[in-house]
């Protein structure tokens, strides 16, 4: 019985609440201008998608609005239209909507402003309600969106946009449908914008105005979620083997990011890659906030730097950004270097001077030895050398001075070595005056080589010499012919010698015959001799016969021991 009743209670009940209320589901406001089009859609999804039906009352009136298109205010479809708005259309209008079994209401607060656009008065309102907010979005490109919201029946077309109040041109805008696409925004976008539509409903033409202020941010957007790594560059690091180095990953990011910060080498967080020996350190990362962005910094500390952390990228990663250092040695300075050098150059001079000193004689011999012409030297002279000797008076004679001149010297320079002499007294054609001969065969000598004997046993010798002798040779210095002074034994005193025998022992200095007049002193390769060549000019060696050959033999030998001790010759 009681079961009939409800039962018959929750049949008659529906038509009961439908015909007292139907639910309030918002109050919503408005806030549109006076003078245009304005229409506001009546929807409570999902169901409002089905078909249900939508009746629009304007409060406290129980009759719905007309949906008589021409009417200045009317019912299109969902929708209340208002063609075009005035100010006296204040007031609650709300949208019933009615289902087979369900009914909702919605409410809107209308309060209709009466704006000039673009009027001095226009900075006085600082807070009009019928602007609309957006967002542009700096460094990127973006697009602003001109809210005209209308039922079907109204075409819109010839849209402008306005800065300012001033269309807005150039090419970093294009108005594409209902939207202003900005390219490459930065912050002088910031502004008051506009834009401007011709509506056309049942061939009457309107003008509908919105006015969007768009406020630019620097924080949301493609670009600014990728974290911005301000050091490292992928730079390298100059650093020793050996020192510690602390280098700092600085990063700014969002302040909203999830993003990971870390040192990796070879793809391997450097905690891990150097887990057993701790030398290679990630810090800890500190983080310091700003208004609209985070900056980091996470360091990354060499305990020591070795060998093998040269040329390997160590990489600072955050999120999907990523740069590196690499280390690498130090450039040597280049003064030092240049310092170096120049001691290395010297040093290497003064060795070869010295090597060149030491073997001053050698390697002029052997030179001439080794690049010898077989010509003839054309300079009209018919001797390499003219022997100039203390000729012994009477029988007091020296036999050194005589074995000396006429027998080793003959056999050294003539037969080994292939000069031609000039030796007074078995030169000369007998019965020849002394001064002629001199005089005549002198010219045609190359060089002039003088025998001293020391004083106290040349005394009288040498105060034998001619006159005539004494006077050629001076000339011979004025002529610049070059003179060999060879001591027979050591001389110790030069002050009694003639000034011109004085001034060629200082100039040019002497070659003292250090031999004995045994068989080994004869040889072209001993010291002396050498000494003796080296200032005899050049000479052409003639082809040795093959007696000669023979006779070279022994001083060969021995040469070669004497070779041997060659660098203790003092320059
Ligand atoms: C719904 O709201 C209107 C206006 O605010 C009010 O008059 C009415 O009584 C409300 N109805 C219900 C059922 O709350
Ligand atoms: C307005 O209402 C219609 C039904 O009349 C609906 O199809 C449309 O999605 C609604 N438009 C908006 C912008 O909510
Ligand atoms: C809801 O619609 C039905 C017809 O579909 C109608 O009879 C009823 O009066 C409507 N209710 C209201 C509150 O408009
Ligand atoms: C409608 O809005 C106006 C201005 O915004 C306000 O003064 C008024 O109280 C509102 N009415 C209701 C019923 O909320
Ligand atoms: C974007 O504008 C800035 C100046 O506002 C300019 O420096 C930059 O080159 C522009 N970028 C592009 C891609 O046009
Ligand atoms: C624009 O946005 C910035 C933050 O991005 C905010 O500080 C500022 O108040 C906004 N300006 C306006 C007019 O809304
Ligand atoms: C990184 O940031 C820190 C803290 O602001 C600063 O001391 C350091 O010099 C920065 N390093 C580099 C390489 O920019
Ligand atoms: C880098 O790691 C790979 C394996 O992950 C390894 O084969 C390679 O030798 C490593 N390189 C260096 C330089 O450590
Ligand atoms: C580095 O390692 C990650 C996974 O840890 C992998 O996805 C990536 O391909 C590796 N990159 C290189 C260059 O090996
Ligand atoms: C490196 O980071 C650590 C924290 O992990 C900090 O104590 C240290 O001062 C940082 N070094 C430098 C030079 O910034
Ligand atoms: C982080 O850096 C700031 C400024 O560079 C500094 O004042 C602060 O002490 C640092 N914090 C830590 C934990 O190192
Ligand atoms: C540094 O190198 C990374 C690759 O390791 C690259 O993605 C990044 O663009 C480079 N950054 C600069 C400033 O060259």
């Amino acid at each position: 019985m009681l079961l009939l009743l409800l039962c018959g209670m929750s049949i008659a009940l529906p038509p009961f609440i439908r015909a007292d209320a139907c639910r309030n589901i918002s109050m919503l406001h408005e806030t549109p201008s006076a003078g245009q089009p304005f229409a506001f859609n009546c929807t409570y999804p999902p169901l409002t998608f089905r078909n249900v039906y939508v009746t629009w009352y304007k409060h406290p009136s129980k009759i719905p609005i007309s949906k008589n298109i021409q009417s200045r205010i009317h019912q299109d479809q969902n929708w209340i239209l208002f063609l075009p708005l005035t100010w006296e259309d204040s007031g609650i209008y709300h949208c019933v909507i009615n289902d087979t079994n369900t009914c909702h209401s919605i409410h809107v607060n209308l309060t209709v402003f009466k704006k000039s656009w673009c009027s001095a008065s226009r900075n006085s309102q600082p807070n009009l309600l019928d602007e609309y907010k957006q967002i542009l979005h700096a460094g990127n490109d973006d697009s602003l969106t001109c809210h005209l919201n209308f039922p079907r029946s109204c075409v819109l077309d010839s849209i402008k946009w306005y800065k300012d109040c001033k269309e807005i041109k150039g090419e970093r805008f294009t108005s594409v449908g209902k939207k202003l696409s900005v390219n490459n925004v930065s912050a002088e976008d910031r502004g008051n914008y506009a834009c401007q539509a011709t509506l056309t409903h049942t061939g009457r033409q309107y003008t509908v105005l919105n006015r969007i202020t768009v406020n630019i941010t620097e924080k949301v957007g493609n670009g600014r979620r990728i974290p911005k790594i301000i050091y490292p560059k992928n730079n390298s690091i100059e650093v020793q083997l050996g020192s510690t180095l602390i280098v700092d990953c600085n990063i700014t990011d969002t302040k909203d990011n999830t993003n990971l910060r870390c040192w990796r080498v070879n793809n391997t967080s450097v905690d891990i890659y150097y887990s057993a020996s701790r030398r290679i350190q990630e810090g800890i990362e500190n983080e310091t906030s700003f208004q609209d962005h985070k900056f980091y910094t996470v360091n990354i500390t060499f305990l020591e730097v070795k060998m093998e952390d040269y040329g390997h990228p160590f990489t600072c990663h955050a999120g999907v950004s990523a740069a590196y250092f690499v280390l690498k040695l130090p450039v040597p300075d280049f003064r030092a270097y240049l310092i170096g050098g120049l001691v290395a150059l010297t040093g290497v001079v003064v060795s070869v001077l010295c090597i060149y000193n030491i073997f001053k004689i050698d390697i002029v011999l052997w030179y001439r030895s080794a690049f010898h012409s077989t010509g003839t030297i054309e300079d009209g002279k018919l001797y390499d050398a003219y022997v100039l000797y203390p000729r012994p008076q009477g029988e007091s004679q020296s036999h050194d001075v005589d074995t000396l001149v006429l027998k080793i010297l003959p056999e050294v320079l003539e037969r080994q070595c292939g000069y031609k002499l000039f030796i007074f007294g078995r030169d000369e054609f007998p019965g020849q005056a002394v001064a002629n001969v001199i005089d005549e065969n002198i010219k045609l000598c190359r060089r002039l080589i003088i025998i001293i004997v020391p004083e106290s046993l040349s005394f009288d010798l040498l105060k034998n010499m001619s006159e005539e002798q004494i006077a050629v040779y001076n000339a011979l210095l004025q002529d610049g012919m070059k003179v060999i002074l060879i001591e027979l034994e050591k001389v110790e005193d030069y002050t009694s010698m003639p000034e011109s025998i004085q001034y060629i022992k200082q100039k040019h200095g002497a070659i003292q015959w250090s031999g004995d007049f045994t068989e080994q002193s004869q040889c072209a390769k001993t010291k002396f001799w050498k000494k003796v060549r080296y200032h005899m000019p050049p000479k052409r060696y003639r082809p040795l016969s093959p007696v000669q050959l023979l006779k070279r033999t022994p001083c060969d030998l021995t040469a070669g021991t004497w070779e041997a001790s060659v660098g203790f010759i003092t320059p």
